[in-house]
């Protein structure tokens, strides 16, 4: 039954550069096709795919495709599409070495690949998780024992309850899904001491004062801006204090893989741990989260699991490294989406993103617009009315969403997809200054 899947799946890539990029449905209009009530027989398997490939139809929004420029969101690479393909049809669970040989070491090489090309130490450990909310919790639980451990306590044996305070220092800017990993591991999203940040939402590392044993959230990529924050100063901060610091760099780590826009990310290789995505600037498809740790064993003294039945191997155990234990073998689709652009290719995906984001910057300046971030990296930030981005959204030519930055109302334009062309960028920026009026 594979067949008329595959060339389902080869019609829809086919039909990304013309249909309308994600124009709303009604959430009425797709529970009326996906049917409300579960029947009792069984059906056959080609007659459920069919019917959810006619159903979900006005519901897909055309993120694969070449002008979606909403969130930070990566195409899928063809290798890597099919690596996940693959994921499925073997069905690995990933979890240990006896369960998946295959799944362990494809993991095992992918590490050492991720860390070279991002610049960051050949002895760290790589978990290969949803996203880098689950990488940003995962790095953060281990960053939590260290700390507490240096004030005497085993966190991981004894909980939180009784513990000494930790602080957290995390920036003004710093995204969503630090404050809900420490919500996750304990600490609680009101533990966090806010630093300020620069007009460009990086951190101010003058106004921190560390004192003490501590945890210090810095950023590699603000999610409006694109600023990195200084990572340099911030380690060594970090090292006179004894304080452990981690980088969320969901999609701003990214940059260490081109020579051209590497030194942004200066100092980088110091912190103690990096949360990123594979499925935002690496274009594997969702999901793929990388959590990096520099110190392996404590990596695995926060995740690891042990049981009888749970086969001792020398090899790696993947579930040493991630919050879950049996899970999707996500590891093929990182390989394969590294091994199918190598260094340089990487490098070019990285620098055209950045230069169609500049393209972008100065097309919509020039007509009117106005742009309010300096444009380093991939995103673009411009002034705009909800009402104006949500007649970018309804054309169709191209979808980007909005935000609220320093008290104004603006749309963002992420550019992260391998396939975007410069026509791309002037197609959509025609749509969009139209739309502005
Ligand atoms: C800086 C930053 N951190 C974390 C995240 C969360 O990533 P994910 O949704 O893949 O968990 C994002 C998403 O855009 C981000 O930009």
């Amino acid at each position: 039954m594979l067949d008329p899947v595959f060339r389902h799946a080869d019609r829809y890539l086919a039909s990304l550069d013309d249909r309308p990029v994600g124009v709303p449905v009604e959430a009425d209009v797709l529970r009326a096709r996906l049917a409300s009530e579960l029947q009792a027989a069984p059906l056959t398997p080609e007659q459920v795919i069919d019917e959810l490939i006619s159903a979900v139809e006005p519901g897909l929004v055309a993120s694969a495709g070449p002008r979606y420029f909403g969130f930070v969101t990566g195409q899928a690479l063809p290798a890597a599409r099919a690596a996940d393909m693959l994921a499925a049809v073997w069905d690995q669970n990933a979890f240990s070495y006896v369960s998946s040989p295959a799944a362990a070491v494809v993991e095992e090489v992918a590490e050492r690949w991720v860390l070279d090309v991002l610049g960051l130490p050949s002895s760290a450990s790589v978990g290969f998780v949803t996203g880098a909310q689950m990488a940003n919790a995962t790095c953060l639980a281990a960053a939590r024992n260290v700390v507490l451990g240096r004030l005497g306590w085993d966190a991981a044996r004894d909980g939180l309850i009784g513990a000494p305070p930790l602080k957290v220092y995390a920036g003004a800017g710093a995204h969503a899904t630090i404050f809900g990993a420490l919500r996750f591991i304990g600490l609680g999203a009101g533990s966090a001491v806010p630093v300020k940040v620069t007009s460009q939402g990086a951190l101010d590392v003058e106004s921190m004062t560390l004192d003490g044993p501590a945890i210090v959230c810095a950023q590699a990529g603000n999610v409006n801006t694109g600023a990195i924050d200084p990572l340099a100063e911030l380690a060594e901060r970090c090292r006179r204090a004894g304080a452990w610091l981690h980088v969320d760099g969901a999609f701003g780590l990214w940059a260490a893989a081109s020579p051209s826009h590497r030194g942004l990310l200066a100092g980088a290789e110091l912190a103690d741990s990096w949360a990123t995505d594979a499925h935002k600037w690496l274009n594997v498809p969702y999901d793929s989260g990388l959590a990096i740790i520099a110190d392996r064993v404590a990596h695995r003294a926060a995740m690891g699991l042990s049981a009888a039945y749970l086969v001792e191997s020398e090899h790696r155990q993947n579930y040493d490294y991630t919050p879950e234990a049996s899970r999707r073998a996500r590891g093929f689709a990182v390989y394969a989406a590294l091994r199918s652009l190598g260094r340089t290719g990487l490098a070019a995906l990285i620098d055209r993103c950045c230069a169609h984001a500049r393209l972008f910057a100065s097309l919509l300046a020039e007509g009117g617009a106005s742009v309010l971030n300096d444009v380093t990296l991939n995103q673009v930030l411009v002034a705009a009315s909800p009402e104006a981005i949500a007649r970018v959204q309804a054309d169709g030519t191209c979808w980007l969403g909005g935000t609220v930055w320093r008290g104004q109302s603006a749309m963002r334009i992420s550019v992260s997809g391998y396939g975007t062309t410069e026509a791309d960028v002037r197609r959509s920026a025609a749509a969009i200054l139209a739309a502005l009026g």
